[in-house]
């Protein structure tokens, strides 16, 4: 491929994104534009940091100057967005910056490939774009053609994003692919996501906070898998084509907060069932039919696997939680936990 530029690369999934093509595709280079916003982490990078195909950028995907210069010094042949503001709970607590960053950034960064030219740019969406489906029709799934029906800020504003991302394929011929993510979990997630959070808790004998009954449901994909899955998108992914990610690994919150309790060896009655989210998502669950049959993609880690390899991943690497868990996250968790009540 190239230079291939990858936004938001210091954060979860763009870091695991990171290590994996360079070790795949080792004669390409990575540039890694990226904020470092509270979920950005330059420790995260530090495996790559001196490899001579990798080179890290400071700076904001809604910055015009920044962005156009960065693509007159490396003319990127690709560019994976990764880079956008993530948690629904931050996004029920203060929507601009998400309105600002995946809206404004995504279109910053289209304008940059219009502008300079790009084989592909490839968005990195989520299932939340769907909206929801009820708990009880397991029959139903989501697929390429379920109509946008977003609940939240932040799945609004990534509905917005892959409406523009493909108004920029059809009016400028710009070539895209987006991609439609479920539930990912793995090693450096930021934790105020719910595996994370309730593996630093339990490590830590605090209560486990559940929303509502913990019956709500979503589909967990280990990251890796979703990294070979933008990696085969890049690679013979149709231009303007939308593939949804996911492999069938529907759980219920509590389910999957019991078994971090049972890897911990950490007692279930830490958790915590506490007030609800605002318009929580009952149900996700994806259709990856397209993205198997056309370009052969298959899930391959089983949910007990890499759940057991995620957990003791935790375990193992507490220099890189524990300086994230001090500071303005202690402040973060006062205001969004303190005020809920056991439901
Ligand atoms: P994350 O919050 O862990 O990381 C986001 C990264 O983007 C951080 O490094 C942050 O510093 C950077 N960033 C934020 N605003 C920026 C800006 N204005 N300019 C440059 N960099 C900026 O997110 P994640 O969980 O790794 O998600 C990555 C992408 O995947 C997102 O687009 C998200 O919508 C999508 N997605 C996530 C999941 C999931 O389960 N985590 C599932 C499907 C899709
Ligand atoms: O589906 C893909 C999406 O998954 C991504 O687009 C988002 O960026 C990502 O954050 C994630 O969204 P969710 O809202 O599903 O993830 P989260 O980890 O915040 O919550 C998962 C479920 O757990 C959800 O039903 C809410 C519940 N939850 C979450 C937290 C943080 C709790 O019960 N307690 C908690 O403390």
């Amino acid at each position: 491929m190239g230079n291939m530029l990858v936004t938001g690369g210091a954060g979860f999934i763009g870091s695991n994104f990171t290590f994996y093509w360079l070790e795949h595709h080792p004669d390409d280079k990575i540039i890694c534009l990226d904020k470092l916003t509270y979920a950005g982490n330059l420790s995260t990078l530090r495996l790559v940091m001196d490899k001579p195909n990798f080179k890290f950028v400071k700076g904001d995907i809604c910055d015009r100057g920044r962005v156009f210069d960065l693509f007159q010094a490396e003319r990127p042949e690709v560019v994976v967005n990764f880079a956008a503001e993530t948690h629904v709970d931050r996004s029920i607590d203060g929507p601009n910056v998400f309105l600002q960053t995946n809206l404004i950034g995504t279109a910053t960064l289209l304008d940059a490939c219009r502008e300079f030219g790009v084989e592909r740019y490839h968005q990195v969406s989520t299932d939340e774009v769907y909206g929801d489906l009820p708990l009880d029709r397991p029959d139903l799934l989501f697929t390429e053609s379920t109509p946008l029906h977003t609940s939240s800020p932040y799945s609004a504003s990534k509905a917005g994003a892959d409406l523009i991302v493909q108004a920029y394929h059809k009016t400028f011929g710009v070539p895209v692919t987006i991609s439609r993510c479920s539930n990912n979990y793995g090693p450096y997630q930021f934790p105020e996501k719910l595996i994370p959070l309730m593996v630093l808790n339990a490590l830590q004998d605090k209560p486990l906070p559940v929303y509502g009954e913990g019956v709500n449901v979503r589909d967990w994909l280990y990251v890796e898998d979703h990294c070979r899955a933008i990696d085969l998108i890049l690679q013979r992914g149709r231009p303007g084509e939308v593939y949804n990610v996911g492999g069938h690994n529907e759980r219920r919150n509590a389910d999957v907060v019991k078994l971090i309790c049972k890897e911990l060896g950490k007692p279930e009655d830490l958790i915590t069932y506490v007030t609800d989210r605002k318009g929580h998502d009952r149900r996700y669950a994806i259709d990856p039919e397209k993205i198997h049959s056309e370009l052969g993609w298959l899930p391959e880690t089983k949910f007990e696997t890499g759940m057991k390899q995620t957990v003791q991943w935790y375990v193992e690497n507490r220099e890189w939680w524990k300086d994230i868990i001090s500071g303005e996250y202690q402040q973060y968790y006062k205001t969004m936990y303190n005020n809920l009540v056991g439901a």
